[in-house]
């Protein structure tokens, strides 16, 4: 079994923050080098601060098709190949119930956390299978698996980022991509942070989770190593639920 990153290359979108910079320290820990991206060049600065050497920023929205082209673009001329892609940038900036959401605002969530893992995927996967070499990870939900109420277009981008693994999982297995997802339960983040500063809203997901807390962003980042590394050599199409028993059944 080999978890050893040494030599390989990762591009975190969504790294500046939270989860995807837990998940990036965790990858240079393990030997990678790694790229960040996100939209806010002082958030990103300050991250690949933190991450030190072998990390290094980029500024990007997943949602628009250039500026990912200018993202691998940019991972190419760093890196020469990436070996390993996490598709981690995502938002959910309102829940409301569906009746009073209007098209835009479906499609903002629609175009960050489905679109956006689709134009990655296609434009890092590519070169990918030209090599017939590549690990794809994408940060999903237990939104995926559950109902979250006043969450309708968060719950169908993440149940089609899982989709989209499984079908391109047997497209590109045999030809050396492997595309897997890790489905977080809640996690301590600024995404959270409004939920977790409600006492009623906190203690109801504590209540449901049946470790009873909120998971810490670090805790998330041991399945994406694994996922990444050749010691999941055999497992593609996969997603590991990381959600403290949320969707234990
Ligand atoms: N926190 C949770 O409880 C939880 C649970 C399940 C799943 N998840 C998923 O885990 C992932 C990370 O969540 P998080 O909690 O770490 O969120 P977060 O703390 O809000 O961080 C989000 C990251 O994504 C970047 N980002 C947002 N929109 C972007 C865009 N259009 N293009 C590029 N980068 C963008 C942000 O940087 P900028 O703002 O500078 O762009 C930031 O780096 C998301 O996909 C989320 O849906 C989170």
């Amino acid at each position: 079994m080999n978890m050893d990153l040494a030599g390989k290359s990762a591009v975190v979108t969504g790294g500046s923050r939270g989860i995807g910079l837990a998940i990036a320290r965790a990858l240079m820990d393990a030997g990678a080098s790694v790229l960040i991206s996100g939209r806010n060049r002082k958030t990103l600065d300050d991250a690949v601060a933190q991450l030190g050497d072998g990390a290094a920023g980029f500024a990007a929205d997943v949602s628009s098709e250039v500026e990912v082209q200018a993202l691998a673009d940019h991972a190419g001329g760093l890196f020469g190949n990436v070996d390993i892609l996490i598709n981690n940038a995502g938002i959910n900036p309102w829940y409301k119930p569906t009746e009073n959401t209007d098209l835009a605002e479906w499609q903002q969530i629609i175009d960050v956390n489905l679109t956006g893992v689709f134009l990655c995927t296609r434009i890092f996967g590519s070169r990918m299978l030209e090599r017939g070499r590549g690990a794809i990870i994408n940060i999903t939900s237990v939104a995926a698996h559950t109902g979250l109420p006043r969450a309708a277009a968060y719950c169908a981008a993440k149940a089609g980022v899982e989709a989209m693994a499984r079908s391109l999982a047997k497209d590109w297995a045999a030809r050396g991509v492997r595309v897997n997802n890790v489905a977080p339960g809640y996690v301590a983040t600024d995404l959270t942070a409004g939920l977790a500063a409600n006492d009623k809203l906190r203690s109801s997901v504590e209540h449901r989770t049946p470790m009873g807390r909120f998971a810490a962003a670090e805790e998330m980042a041991g399945a994406v190593v694994y996922l990444a590394s050749d010691a999941a050599s055999y497992v593609t199409g996969a997603t590991i639920a990381v959600d403290g028993g949320w969707t234990a059944t």
